[in-house]
């Protein structure tokens, strides 16, 4: 077992910490209260640079947190805070003159404790509901509203009729979610530092399986045939709730990336969008290119669109027309009957034929270029 010297001490010096290779692995090295100690740089979670990470006095010592979702391990003794059976690889250091010499095996080896994710274990294993004949139709409303104010909405009003007359008329299973009643974190953005720290099910839902996109994840990718998202218009865009699920949706659309896997399979969506101005189109075609990404098949006529036109500030009245509207009673039909028979069509598709023709990581312009402080 030999030591090998990993940098000089004038690199390293006290209250810093360093990503060093040690034979084929990397290890983090911290220098802290004049002492200096090595852990595996992987961490046990998923592989995230742990050198990286902020070292703060806590617990019973100095822990690292894990920069990608928040791990900690104690820079001494590689072990998890108390309470956890974690436990990261420990080296032996020693210093001589200006050298730093690290062990190249561990003194206590890594132990990854079992974490228990039955809770989500069907989001893991990806056990869908969906079978040759079932129409389950989700409903997802994504308007923003008091609750303990209630009020009409429009686009939850023409997707409630859209459910009622699935059901009714062609014995569809339905579902609707109020993403409003759900409760969830926005997406932190894990993507950003690396592709890898962006995981399925999502690291949120890992944490807090109780996180209201729990349910989304459950309904759409695993119960849904058809999804039928509304949404009002707010300064010309989908609801801010929208957008929130969909940056969370980013663990379905990575996996393309990452895994070349696509989770969305033989379903069809369509959208029901209303406002007292315009800019439906234009919402339209984000919520599409959106959904295209994610793998969804779109009807013919994929959307039903609701406004007043530029002039129309007399919002009072909005709700009037709209409850009068035989438009709309007869478009959410349609729309309903459009996707129904876009599904009997997609039901039929071997979604293992199908590419998504999206980039992966070795399509990147830089794909040769080495981060030093990666583990991957
Ligand atoms: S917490 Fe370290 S990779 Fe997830």
């Amino acid at each position: 077992m030999a030591f090998i010297k990993v940098c000089s001490l004038s690199e390293l010096p006290n209250n810093s910490q360093k990503i060093v290779p040690l034979g084929p692995h990397k290890i983090a090295l911290f220098h802290f209260n004049n002492e200096i100690s090595a852990i595996a740089n992987a961490c046990l979670h998923k592989a995230g640079p742990l050198g990286l990470g902020l070292v703060e006095n806590k617990y019973d010592g100095l822990y690292v947190t894990c920069p990608w979702h928040g791990w900690e391990y104690n820079i001494k003794t590689g072990s998890a805070p108390p309470g956890y059976k974690d436990q990261q690889a420990l080296f032996e250091v020693k210093v001589e003159g200006d050298d730093i010499l690290v062990n190249e095996q561990p003194i206590v080896k890594a132990h990854r404790e079992l974490h228990d994710l039955k809770v989500i274990e069907d989001l893991v294993k990806l056990e869908y509901q969906t079978t040759a004949e079932s129409k389950n139709i989700l409903g997802i409303s994504t308007t923003n509203m008091n609750n303990d104010l209630p009020r009409y909405s429009t686009s939850e009003a023409a997707l409630e009729l859209a459910l009622d007359y699935a059901k009714e008329h062609h014995g569809a299973a339905t579902k609707m979610l109020k993403l409003r009643d759900l409760g969830f974190r926005a997406c932190e953005g894990y993507y950003s530092q690396h592709m890898n720290a962006c995981t399925w099910p999502c690291s949120i839902t890992e944490m807090q399986p109780k996180d209201g996109m729990t349910q989304v994840y459950r309904d759409m990718i695993l119960w849904a045939d058809i999804v039928l998202v509304a949404t009002p218009i707010r300064w010309g865009n989908p609801s801010s709730l929208y957008f929130k699920m969909a940056e969370r949706l980013n663990c379905v659309q990575n996996q393309i990336t990452l895994k070349d896997k696509v989770l969305i399979k033989n379903k069809v969506a369509s959208f029901i969008i209303t406002g007292g101005q315009d800019n439906i189109q234009q919402v339209a075609g984000q919520m599409m290119v959106f959904f295209t990404d994610l793998g969804f098949t779109f009807p013919p006529f994929s959307f039903l669109g609701w406004s007043r036109g530029w002039t129309a500030e007399d919002m009072d009245k909005n709700v009037l027309q709209f409850k009068r509207s035989e438009y709309i009673q007869r478009t959410a039909k349609e729309l309903v009957d459009n996707s129904i028979e876009t599904l009997c069509q997609v039901k039929h598709i071997h979604p293992e034929n199908m590419k998504a023709p999206k980039p992966h990581r070795q399509d990147s312009l830089t794909a040769e270029l080495i981060n030093p402080d990666m583990n991957m």
